[in-house]
């Protein structure tokens, strides 16, 4: 059996909404358990993985996001969780009405020739979303 990425572990504060912005994508826990070893309860959510990848974030300026988010943690680390999505635009209003922050008015072209849209971390309580449609 080939290496796959089982899980993403995510530390969340008590009041952390990155659940809530899971269930506006339809993603739900299907497990929860307390490991007691670890001194810490957990929430699996499903993925509906289809071609999922690792992407890793090289800055080319030192200015760019991606520069000052290293600088400011000190260390390599998850920047952002990507989700595909089939309609950004119908994506945006159910982030926008569930009381979300979009980082652009407007989808805007990454990767792959996508359209993306990321939901400002200052609304999930800390973790950057991605949303991205279409691209090769
Ligand atoms: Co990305």
């Amino acid at each position: 059996m080939s290496p796959y990425l089982d899980h993403i572990g995510i530390a969340v504060r008590p009041n952390s909404s990155l659940a809530k912005a899971l269930a506006v994508l339809g993603i739900h826990p299907s497990h929860q358990e307390e490991v007691k070893s670890e001194k810490v309860s957990t929430e699996f959510f499903p993925l509906p993985l289809e071609q999922t990848k690792i992407e890793l974030l090289h800055p080319l300026e030192t200015d760019s996001v991606v520069a000052k988010f290293l600088e400011k943690t000190g260390r390599d680390g998850i920047h952002h969780l990507s989700f595909r999505v089939h309609d950004i635009r119908s994506a945006m209003g159910d982030f926008e009405r569930a009381g979300f922050r979009l980082v652009y008015e407007e989808p805007r072209i990454g990767a792959h020739g996508c359209l993306v849209n990321f939901i400002h971390p200052q609304s999930t309580g800390g973790v950057l979303l991605e949303i991205s449609q279409g691209g090769s």
